[in-house]
């Protein structure tokens, strides 16, 4: 099985050049990673450059966010078939930086049936702020699933990806602990099984917080994980490079 890389490059780089280069440079390296599905979620302005120029089959593309409707007066924003037309074929939904920006519960349900509807896949981000004793993060994220599958048929189920980024974790050089990512992967599909029964077991579940190429072995093994979303160090060429063959090399 191939472990799944998503290389969220935020708001990164500063100009089109750079994500150029950037994007060259990540191509070079996942040609020598059979073992790895590269899906890279370039800022929404770059990607129908890139999609459009790359000729390969190795990397796929993702949009970092879209609109649930159609089409419209939505000033700033991008449809998913927009996203779709221009080469994505993923659509990262509820992504914790836009759920700060005032996206809900509800809001990332409607937009996971949408994607779904656009024969695209949903790459569904859950996860708490802040972690507490009481073990309220469990309550949180489980209502985060629940109201994004809300409308998910269940012949649907497996095509959703589920990204556990736990958000106090996001941006250092610390993961979580690999069994504590184990537990909740756990947490996670017993939820959708619950919902789903057997077809649940399915769904891949991705961890997403400060991976790097130190931590990345480490949490794939014991995490039980599918694969990672990866923040700031997929816009660093060198140790992203690291990172998918550390991938590579030991799995
Ligand atoms: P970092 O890898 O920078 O912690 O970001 C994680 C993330 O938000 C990926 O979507």
């Amino acid at each position: 099985m191939k472990t799944i890389v998503v290389a969220n490059w935020k708001m990164n780089p500063p100009t089109f050049r750079e994500a150029r280069k950037l994007f060259e440079a990540t191509k070079k390296t996942a040609e020598k990673c059979p073992k790895i599905s590269l899906i890279i979620a370039p800022p929404a302005i770059y990607l129908h450059a890139l999609a459009s120029n790359y000729r390969g089959k190795k990397i796929s593309f993702a949009t970092q966010n879209a609109h649930a409707e159609a089409n419209g007066a939505f000033t700033g924003e991008t449809s998913i078939a927009q996203a779709r037309d221009v080469g994505a074929e993923y659509v990262l939904v509820g992504h914790s930086e836009r759920r700060a920006m005032g996206e809900t519960n509800e809001a990332t349900g409607k937009k996971v049936s949408a994607v779904l509807a656009q024969k695209m896949t949903p790459i569904l981000c859950v996860g708490e702020t802040k972690r507490e004793s009481s073990g309220e993060y469990l309550d949180i994220v489980g209502e985060q699933l629940r109201t994004a599958l809300a409308d998910v048929a269940p012949a649907k189920i497996s095509k959703v990806i589920i990204a556990y980024e736990p958000v106090w974790a996001i941006g250092g050089e610390t993961t979580m602990s690999p069994r504590d990512m184990h537990s909740m992967a756990i947490f996670i599909r017993k939820t959708i099984v619950g919902i789903y029964g057997d077809i649940g077991h399915s769904v891949k579940i991705l961890y997403g917080a400060s991976v790097g190429e130190k931590n990345v072995l480490e949490m794939l093994r014991e995490g039980n994980v599918r694969g990672f979303i990866v923040g700031h160090v997929s816009t660093d060429p060198e140790r992203f490079a690291t990172l998918l063959k550390v991938i590579q090399n030991e799995t």
